[in-house]
């Protein structure tokens, strides 16, 4: 085991954890944003510098410092190790700077965009970012491009994180699309413009951090804060079946992953991730193919957690009173206004 000191507060993780794994142990606002780390997939993070923390003490053997802010999400704790992140005024600038990178090609689109108040580099920009750029060039613009009948990729964008590569390549047999060029013409493309068609490979659009992937059958239904999020399950034999429906008034207009406080997949009770298929994801939305559980709890920072559904106990009980009440196979939704808006 380890201990290390991250902003002042001591924690103890097994050798070989990451600074970011220390950290997110602590959890609260000593945890610094991730923008291509994500700990279901292997091999991710290291390409977006959000999560750069400044180390102050090496370890107990070697406590320099070490000369520049390293990415918590690759970097290995030691013994005795002191690290920065929100207590360092230079840490926070540069990360500031990181995040005017990341900006410097992204369209201002949020208005329009279907990710917006769902978005991890929105929530970026508004805690780390500054309201004004230096960049006076014109930003790089890409034509949309179908990669599925199911997925729509917008490479402006795009921040080239490679998660949705690396979810294509350890969830679905045979990745059909990645980065290619270099630098400021580097894109996400299909190979050959071959669609994704696999099983798993919905799964791309939730850990799309920005708007780049959305999902097609949801694509501007609705802004996410006017729809209800709420936990449901059914039996799948192709994944865990643990989903998030996205009700708008009686209509379920999406259906995602569970997604924690770090919009990472919850793990099943099993200890298993809880990626989800094409079929639960796309083909089962309507709500006589869930079991209901209740209100979803939003955890993250987002425009969602303001709409405080967590209090909508009936909406459980009246989609529970519907399915008792009527005959075996009837379609059963959350009717009678429990998720009206207007009523909460
Ligand atoms: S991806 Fe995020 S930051 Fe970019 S336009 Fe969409 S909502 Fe805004
Ligand atoms: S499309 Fe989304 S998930 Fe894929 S590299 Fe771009 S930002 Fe990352
Ligand atoms: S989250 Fe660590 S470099 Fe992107």
């Amino acid at each position: 085991m380890a201990k290390v000191t991250i902003d002042g507060i001591m924690v103890e993780v097994p050798d070989g954890s990451t600074i970011l794994q220390a950290a997110r142990k602590i959890g609260g606002e000593v945890v610094p944003p991730t923008m291509c780390y994500h700990s279901k997939l292997k091999t991710s993070g290291g390409y977006c510098r959000t999560c750069i923390v400044k180390v102050t003490k090496g370890s107990e053997k070697d406590p320099r410092p070490m000369p520049k802010p390293v990415a918590s999400c690759r970097t290995t704790v030691m013994d005795g190790m002191e690290v920065q992140n929100i207590t360092s005024p230079d840490l926070l600038e540069a990360r500031a700077g990181v995040v005017e990178f990341l900006l410097l090609n992204h369209p201002l689109d949020c208005p329009v965009c279907d990710q917006a108040g769902e978005c991890d580099l929105q929530n970026l920009a508004y805690e780390n970012g500054k309201a004004a750029t230096r960049y006076e060039f014109p930003r790089r613009e890409f034509e949309k491009i179908d990669i599925g009948d199911k997925v729509q990729l917008h490479m402006t964008r795009c921040i080239l994180c490679y998660r949705c590569v690396k979810t294509a390549d350890q969830l679905t047999d045979g990745r059909v699309h990645g980065v290619i060029n270099r630098g400021d013409v580097a894109e996400i493309s299909t190979y050959i413009e071959n669609a994704i068609d696999n099983d798993f490979s919905g799964n791309v659009i939730d850990v799309c951090p920005v708007g780049a992937l959305t999902d097609k059958t949801f694509r501007f239904k609705s802004r996410v804060w006017y729809t209800k999020p709420v936990d449901a399950h059914r039996n799948c034999d192709k994944c865990c079946g643990r989903v998030r429906l996205w009700y708008k008034g009686e209509e379920v207009l999406r259906v995602t992953t569970r997604r924690d406080e770090y919009g990472e997949p919850q793990d099943t009770p099993e200890g298993k991730p809880g990626w989800i298929c094409n079929t639960c994801r796309f083909d089962k939305k309507n709500a006589s193919d869930w079991v209901i559980e209740g209100p979803a709890k939003i955890e993250r920072s987002s425009v969602i957690s303001a709409n405080h559904y967590e209090s909508l106990k009936a909406l459980k009980a009246d989609i529970d009173r519907q399915r008792k009440s009527l005959p075996h196979g009837t379609k059963v939704t959350a009717g009678s206004g429990a998720l009206d808006p207007n009523n909460q």
